[in-house]
């Protein structure tokens, strides 16, 4: 059980629609908690990895989920992001790990051990809650749940950009092959997939720019007597 008096905004969505940016903008705007539910299955992929535990064995994935030894140390440029004492901010971001996070989070003993974990996050003065299942089964009694889309050759471009950006050429049509795979993944697994919660705000992001995603969930929290 979480402490449902904490007001609870959630974020759910593909990978690339732009919800880790809004949420983290939300975050900043009222000095509320953020929690990137994503990074919890990226580290326990990891750490799956780095101990040689197979992606298909549920109970040793279980066990390693409920012990992770993860800090999160803020600091002038974000969080950093320790794992059993070592730094992995910038190896949680890559596609590998992302898709060993998407083959660990299809696992319910998996995704029960981070349950707990993510209620407490949900602290005053608040949560702005991104993820996949956020709305439908960690928070389904959040106030404000939005579900935010793109469509995937929007989501391979603006990855393209990123990986650009960083000086690294990333070939167009694999990285869309990916994006639909993980897609499918999330999706149509049997536990906690992918979806719009029923009360859920839909947004699009292919012809929205971050700012009016912004503001539409400052509108809606405001709605709801949020802020
Ligand atoms: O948001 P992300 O790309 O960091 O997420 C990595 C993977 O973790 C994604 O493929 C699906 C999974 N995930 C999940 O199943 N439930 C969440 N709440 C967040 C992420």
């Amino acid at each position: 059980m979480r402490n449902s008096k904490v007001p609870v905004v959630t974020i759910d969505g593909p990978s690339g629609s732009g919800k880790g940016t809004v949420a983290g903008l939300l975050a900043r705007e009222f000095d509320w908690h953020l929690l990137d539910s994503g990074a919890l299955y990226r580290l326990t992929g990891l750490a799956a990895s780095n101990h040689g535990v197979a992606f298909d064995d549920e109970a040793s994935l279980e066990v390693l989920a409920e012990h992770l030894d993860v800090q999160f140390e803020p600091t002038e440029d974000g969080l950093k992001t320790i794992l059993e004492g070592e730094e992995v901010g910038v190896t949680l971001r890559t596609e590998e790990v992302g898709a060993m996070a998407s083959k660990v989070a299809a696992l319910p003993g998996v995704r029960k051990a981070l349950m707990k974990r993510q209620h407490d996050f949900a602290m005053a003065p608040g949560l702005i809650a991104d993820g996949r299942d956020m709305g439908t089964v960690v928070f389904p009694d959040a106030p404000v749940k939005v579900y935010l889309t793109a469509s995937a050759e929007e989501r391979a471009k603006r990855r393209q950009n990123q990986l650009q950006q960083k000086g690294i050429d990333a070939n167009f049509d694999q990285l869309l092959a990916d994006i639909i795979a993980r897609d499918d993944r999330d999706t149509n697994r049997t536990v906690a997939p992918l979806k719009p919660a029923e009360d859920a705000i839909v947004l699009d992001s292919t012809r929205l720019s971050i700012q009016e995603v912004f503001n539409k969930v400052i509108a809606a929290m405001r709605q709801q007597g949020m802020i």
